[in-house]
């Protein structure tokens, strides 16, 4: 569905890699003015060739792309006003950052006097301001990968596409970096497909996430939709940790799982064998208690500690109920985590935590 304010459309688009190896396969992607598209999804699912066929860097197969409304499909690269940051950066190491910037200016024939001018202001947004006659060799990993921002934006795109930027740097420095990039982003309104495998990155950052599977669009929504309300089991899986396992559906938002029935949110989906999934921390633990205090509008379930694994913010606990497990996260505190090994707990969790699918994904 085309909104009124797109900017970025994807009209069925689909690369052909050889003779039948499908790469992409039938996307449509309707992104507004101004707002970051996160393309999420595992190794080898057509993130990377979806980004350089939007960039003109691979012919399409099939499909048309547009930017504003424009057909962009088959004009070459530097003609499509698009703005490129890789992953290693690709900065040329034999010039100065300056000259790295003004790459693009020196192709479009911009003077040279503006020209500086306006490398000047794109490292100043970079937060590198005075940086233009270094090498890129003498600068650290989040600062190349800075240039490399600038000299995408120097020449004032109408797209970024950022191909995995952050994956080089360390954990600290991606924290640092995924703000910064979503505050320049934001303050030069740029409209920006970031590619990225990391969840977090997609979910803290983006205006909209496109969850991508074998070549196909699995999900597109808010990171909140995504998270909450996955289309699908790869979908709560790959975004977020699930506890899964096999279910009987056996009416609208009732499953049996083992000998226990459950209310739950099947989708919609028909009676018969079905998987469940519950996120780890929406799952609370109390020491075993009399039936008749257990709160009939939760699930619930009871089980004993079989596993404890301490991950500084978090305790996992692995909680055995009748030969399967279910893992189940819970904050720290200072004052210690509170079960032990072999402890009787119960479980219990809402129906709406519940997420069902049916049949075979
Ligand atoms: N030039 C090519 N010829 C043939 N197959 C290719 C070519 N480039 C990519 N592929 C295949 O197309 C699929 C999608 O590749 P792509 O690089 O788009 O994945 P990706 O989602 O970016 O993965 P990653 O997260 O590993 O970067 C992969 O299976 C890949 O092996
Ligand atoms: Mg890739």
């Amino acid at each position: 569905m085309t909104t009124d304010n797109t900017f970025l459309q994807l009209k069925a688009v689909s690369k052909l890699y050889g003779v039948n190896y499908k790469a992409v396969d039938d996307l449509h992607l309707d992104l507004p003015k101004g707002k970051l598209l996160g393309l999420l999804g595992p190794s080898g699912c057509g993130k990377t060739t979806t980004l350089r066929m939007i960039a003109g860097l691979l012919p399409i197969t099939d499909g048309n792309i547009y930017i504003n409304g424009e057909d962009i499909s088959r004009k070459p690269p530097h003609q499509r006003d698009i703005g490129l940051v890789f992953q290693n950066y690709a900065l040329f190491p034999h010039m100065t950052v300056a000259e790295n910037v003004a790459f693009g200016l020196d192709m479009r024939r911009v003077p040279k006097h503006e020209a500086q001018a306006r490398v000047e202001e794109a490292l100043e947004m970079v937060r590198l301001p005075g940086y233009g006659p270094r090498k890129p060799k003498d600068m650290s990993g989040g600062q190349q990968q800075r240039v490399a921002l600038a000299r995408a934006l120097v020449i004032r795109p109408r797209i970024l596409l950022l191909d995995e930027p952050l994956s080089n740097l360390d954990a600290k420095l991606r924290d640092d970096m995924r703000i910064e990039i979503r505050e320049i982003q934001q303050r030069m309104n740029i409209t920006t497909v970031f590619v990225t495998h990391d969840q977090v990155e997609a979910l803290t950052m983006c205006d909209v996430v496109g969850v991508m599977h074998n070549g196909k669009l699995a999900q597109l929504g808010t990171p909140e939709e995504i998270y909450e309300r996955p289309s699908s089991l790869f979908v709560a899986e790959f975004v977020g940790r699930a506890n899964v396992h096999i279910c009987q559906i056996i009416a609208e938002n009732t499953c049996r799982l083992g000998d226990n029935v459950y209310r739950c949110n099947t989708h919609g989906a028909a009676s018969g064998e079905g998987q469940i999934a519950i996120r780890p921390h929406r799952i609370s633990l109390t020491p075993n208690r009399d039936q008749s205090l257990i709160s009939v509008t939760t699930n619930s379930a009871r089980g004993k500690v079989a596993r404890i694994t301490y991950i500084g913010d978090i305790v996992q606990y692995e909680i055995e109920i009748n030969g399967g497990y279910l893992k189940v996260e819970v904050p720290t505190t200072s004052g210690g985590h509170g079960f032990q090994l072999g402890d009787k707990l119960l479980c219990e969790w809402k129906p709406e935590d519940m997420l069902v699918f049916g049949g075979k994904q």
